[in-house]
C-alpha cells in the first residue's frame, strides 16, 4: 500500500508526518514546498514536484509509484481564493477533478478529499452544521469545494472510485497555510513573542467557528483512509467553536500578556460559520480530535517560539 498525500501544506505535512510515523514511506505531490512544512520529512517521504493542474503529471506519478490511495489536500485557501476566483477555480475545482480523474485512469481505490465549512448556508437556520445543513456558499472557497464534492459523488456512483470529502473549519497548528486564520494566529502570537500587540481583523469569517489543529484535521484524513465502508461527507472538527472575539479570549487565557485588537472587517466577508456536529464521523470513520483548543494552542505557541529563537540566532 502506497499514500499519496497531494500538497504538503500545513495539513498534507502533518498526515506524511502521521503516515511516517506509522511506518509508511508515502508519496507527496507538491508545486512547491514550504520548508517550514517539510522540515525533518526528507529521506522519509518521496517528494514530487508537481501541480494538480498538469494532469499527465499526476497519471505519471501514480503509475510510477504505484499509488494505492490519496489524500487531496490542496487548495488556494481563505483570502487567496476569494482575491483570484479564476486561479481558485484552476487550482480548488479543475486541479481536484484531475486528482480524481488520474485516479479513475490508474485504477486508485480511493480519494480522501478536504472540503469546507465554507459550503453551508450561514442564514440557514440557527442549528449547527452537520452534514446535511442547506449548502449554499456565499464566496469562492466554499463555491470550489461544493463543486468537487458534486463532481466526486459522480465519479464515486457511476465510475465506481471511492471518494471521501471532509468538511474542516479553521485549522491552525505548527507549519504555513495560505489560509487567513492561521496566518492571523501565527502573526498574533509572533507579535506576542516580540514583546508587542496584534490587530485581528474579522475579514475571514463571520459567525462561530471549529477550530482544529492542522494534526487532528490530518488524522480525520487518515481515518477515512482507513475506514472500512466510508459514506461521502463528513463534518471534521473538535465542536470547539469561536467568534473571533471569542477566538481572542481564548488566546488571552492561554497565553497571559498577549495583546490583541479585534477589529472590525473593511471588507466584505464571504463566509459564515456555526459550530460543527461530527457524530457521523466519530461513528463511522472513529475519528475523535486529539487536540483540544487549550493543548493544541499551547503546541502551536511552542512551536513559533521554537523558531523564533532560531530566528533570533
Ligand atoms: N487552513 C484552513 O483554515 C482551512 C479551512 C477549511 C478548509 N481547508 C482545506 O484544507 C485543505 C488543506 O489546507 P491547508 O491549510 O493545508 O492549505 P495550505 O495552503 O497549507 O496547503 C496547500 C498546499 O498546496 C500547495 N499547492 C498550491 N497550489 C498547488 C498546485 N497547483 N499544485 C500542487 N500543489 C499546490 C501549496 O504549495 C501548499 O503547500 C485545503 O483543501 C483547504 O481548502 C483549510
Amino acid at each position: 500500500m502506497t499514500t499519496l498525500v497531494v500538497g504538503a501544506g500545513m495539513v498534507g505535512s502533518q498526515a506524511l508526518r502521521q503516515l511516517v510515523r506509522r511506518g509508511e514511506r508515502p508519496v507527496a505531490y507538491e508545486l512547491v514546498a514550504n520548508e517550514e512544512n517539510i522540515e525533518g520529512l526528507a529521506g522519509r517521504v518521496e517528494f514530487v514536484e508537481g501541480d494538480v493542474r498538469d494532469l499527465a503529471r499526476l497519471v505519471e506519478t501514480l503509475r510510477a509509484h504505484r499509488i494505492t490511495r490519496i489524500l487531496h489536500t490542496v487548495a488556494l485557501v481563505g483570502p487567496a481564493a476569494e482575491a483570484s476566483p479564476y486561479e481558485a477555480y484552476q487550482t480548488n475545482v479543475t486541479g481536484s477533478v484531475n486528482v480524481l480523474e488520474a485516479a479513475r485512469r490508474v485504477g486508485v481505490k480511493r480519494v480522501v478529499s478536504y472540503a469546507s465549512n465554507a459550503i453551508f448556508d450561514p442564514d440557514g437556520g440557527d442549528a449547527p452544521f452537520d452534514e446535511a445543513y442547506p449548502k449554499k456558499p456565499a464566496g469562492m472557497n466554499g463555491a470550489a469545494k461544493l463543486c468537487v464534492e458534486h463532481v466526486g459523488e459522480i465519479y464515486a456512483k457511476s465510475l465506481g472510485l471511492e471518494f471521501v470529502s471532509l468538511r474542516i473549519g479553521g485549522v491552525y497548528g505548527p507549519g504555513r497555510s495560505s489560509g487567513g486564520v492561521p496566518q492571523q494566529m501565527r502573526a498574533c502570537v509572533e507579535a506576542h513573542l516580540r514583546g508587542g500587540p496584534c490587530v485581528m481583523e474579522k475579514y475571514v469569517y463571520v459567525g462561530r467557528n471549529d477550530m482544529i489543529t492542522a494534526h487532528d484535521a490530518a488524522l480525520g484524513g487518515l481515518c477515512a483512509l482507513d475506514a472500512a465502508n466510508p459514506g461521502l461527507y463528513y463534518n471534521i472538527g473538535t465542536g470547539e467553536a469561536y467568534s473571533y472575539d471569542e477566538l481572542a479570549s481564548a488566546m488571552r487565557a492561554l497565553l497571559p500578556g498577549l495583546e490583541i485588537e479585534v477589529r472590525e472587517a473593511g471588507r466584505p466577508v464571504t463566509i459564515g460559520m456555526r459550530p460543527m456536529l461530527t457524530a457521523r464521523a466519530e461513528r463511522e470513520l472513529g475519528f475523535r480530535a486529539e487536540q483540544p483548543f487549550a493543548l493544541g494552542f499551547r503546541n502551536f505557541v511552542e512551536w513559533v517560539a521554537a523558531r523564533e529563537s532560531r530566528w533570533r540566532g
